[in-house]
């Protein structure tokens, strides 16, 4: 028997019936970026699969177990992006446009991580994300979480998330903190778990995010980063939590936030969906790496961003959104008219530019015909058969209005319709 074809698990198709909140969602995002002087990039699906090493981590969950790596017919080892950062930043040096400069880029689109898949965790998600590169100061920290809370009111779901922030500090007092925190998993190792044992002393941060119920007492305990920064990341910190004070934006500092990703130092934040428990809760992540440029062989140069995951925002924002519907007119036409009538057709589109014209030149029973559009959700059916062909008129029937039928002349038809 052959096999049936579908989908690859945690990779959804997106139809035409929820296509229209996916495209209102993101006009608002684009609108809003736009309003912070954002501008589009576009970069492969594909990269070598070292950029995404030496960006993520090599011992990051996203590295170690997530990412679809494979070798193409040149037995080059490639990667499909598990997020847009490290393929931003690749093509930021590559063309020239981060030494020096102050940008502002947003990107979209899929990006694919091998996580076990469940509601609101895919293998192939969207993300919209904007990273800015040249600005140093916690102001452009502060104008991301700005922008953020722009996007969740214009969405009508400020109510739902939570801002979540914390600094990482710098990396000097990051790599003492490390050690700190070594000694004192080292001496709990029997209530580390083995994913934990084996970070300790390749990735010690990430046991503080381990979601394992049994080491959470253990996290708890354990020593705050927040103590050991040293007083450069401090004044960062602050004069981020003062602009976000005095902006009054909400928010809670969480010393436990490190982030899945390596490249991060000093401000890391995340806005979560209070309504919703458990790992899949955070909308928007993002913050500072200041090093990831210099890393990738760029000159230094500090950067900031996020990225939220589109099906995650959309889901909470869906039942808020009407999208806006266009006005559609169903063109009946008959066997012996369907030539003048898809020649009206075009002569519609060109006049009523809002408008959409859906032309029906199937030969079938006008009853069929009138079904059909009715299921196309027109506002109105254009009946163009032999009579009106014959008197250049159309009859207009109004489907969802109790307005009589009535037939015009074709040169009247925009006054009619305007
Ligand atoms: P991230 O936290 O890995 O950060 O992902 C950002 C967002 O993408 C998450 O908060 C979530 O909404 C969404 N997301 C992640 N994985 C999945 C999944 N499997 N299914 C559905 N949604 C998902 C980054 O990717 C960084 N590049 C963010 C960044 C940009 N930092 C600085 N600039």
């Amino acid at each position: 028997m052959t096999k049936k074809l579908q989908a690859i698990r945690g990779m959804n198709d997106i139809l035409p019936s929820d296509i229209k909140v996916w495209q209102q969602v993101e006009s608002i995002i684009k609108e809003t970026v736009a309003s912070y002087g954002y501008q589009e990039i576009r970069f492969p699906i594909v990269e070598d699969t070292s950029l995404f090493k030496r960006t993520i981590g090599d011992a990051t969950d996203i590295v170690e177990k997530e990412m679809y790596t494979f070798s193409d017919k040149n037995g080059e080892s490639l990667t499909l992006r598990p997020e847009g950062t490290a393929g931003c930043v690749r093509a930021g040096i590559e063309h020239g446009l981060l030494y020096n400069q102050k940008q502002r880029l947003w990107y979209m689109g899929p990006m694919f991580r091998h996580e076990r898949p469940q509601k609101g965790r895919y293998r192939q998600f969207y993300q919209f994300g904007v990273e800015n590169f040249g600005m140093e100061n916690p102001a452009t920290d502060a104008e991301l979480i700005l922008l953020g809370a722009r996007l969740w009111q214009k969405l009508r779901i400020s109510e739902k998330l939570e801002l979540q922030i914390n600094s990482l500090g710098s990396k000097e007092c990051r790599d003492n903190y490390k050690k700190i925190l070594i000694e004192y998993f080292s001496q709990n190792l029997d209530k580390l778990d083995s994913d934990s044992q084996r970070r300790l002393n390749t990735n010690p941060l990430r046991i503080l995010d381990s979601k394992n119920p049994e080491m959470q007492d253990l996290i708890a305990k354990a020593p705050d980063l927040l103590e050991h920064l040293d007083d450069e990341s401090k004044k960062h910190f602050e004069e981020l939590t003062s602009i976000l004070d005095q902006a009054k934006i909400k928010y809670v500092i969480n010393p436990r936030l490190v982030r899945g990703l390596d490249y991060y130092g000093m401000t890391v934040f995340e806005w979560i969906d209070v309504t919703k428990e458990g790992a899949q809760n955070a909308v928007c992540a993002g913050g500072r790496y200041n090093s990831l440029v210099s890393q990738l062989g760029g000159q230094e140069t500090p950067a900031s961003g996020f990225a939220l995951g589109l099906e995650r925002l959309i889901e909470l924002s869906k039942t808020n959104l009407k999208p806006k519907q266009q006005t559609i007119l169903y063109l009946i036409t008959t066997e012996k008219t369907v030539t003048n009538g898809m020649l009206l057709a075009e002569e519609l589109r060109d006049k009523l530019q809002n408008y959409c014209v859906i032309c029906d030149a199937e030969n079938t029973s006008m009853k069929a015909k009138f079904k059909r559009a009715d299921k196309s959700g027109a506002d109105m059916a254009l009946v163009f058969g032999e009579d009106e062909m014959i008197n250049n008129e159309v009859t207009i029937k109004y489907l969802r209005d109790n307005v009589d039928q009535k037939t015009i002349k074709l040169i009247e038809i925009t006054n009619c319709l305007v």
